[in-house]
């Protein structure tokens, strides 16, 4: 589903794309920067955080989440997802899984410091999440 931009999501492209100049990306130079606008209406931000050993990385989305889950928001009304080039971010599964944990349904609007955009839906990214009643 390819939807659109509303009331505020250009801020949020614009608080992701200043936290993507602070990524710690030195082995990929693939700087991403995320950030989470909550139901409460505070946005909390992620970059990437790359190590010399390199499956210790951590993605701008899920840095952003766990911001935000520290201080005590769980339910998220959208993110933005902000990376340079010609190619349009596309969150990985594991981070489509940890989001989905807390918000199943929010929007996620992908950018370039270009110009694109594309708002799509996480349940359109990852439907039949596994989810917390799952373990019920
Ligand atoms: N990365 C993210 O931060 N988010 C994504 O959605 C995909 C990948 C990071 C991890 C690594 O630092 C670099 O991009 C290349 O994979």
């Amino acid at each position: 589903m390819t939807g659109t931009l509303g009331p505020g999501d250009e801020e949020l492209i614009r608080v992701a794309t200043l936290a993507r100049q602070r990524a710690y990306a030195p082995y990929s130079k693939y700087k991403v920067g995320a950030a989470i606008r909550t139901k409460r209406n505070k946005i909390f931000t992620g970059t990437n955080v790359e190590n010399a050993s390199y499956g210790l990385t951590i993605c701008a989305e899920r840095a952003a989440v766990f911001a935000a889950v520290g201080a005590g928001d769980t339910a998220f009304d959208a993110i933005a997802i902000v990376v340079d080039g010609e190619k349009l971010p596309s969150p990985c599964g594991a981070c489509r899984q940890v989001l989905a944990e807390f918000s199943p349904d929010m929007r996620v609007i992908l950018a370039t410091t270009g110009g694109q955009r594309k708002v799509t839906t996480l349940g359109a990214l990852l439907p039949e999440p596994f989810l917390p009643e799952n373990l019920r």
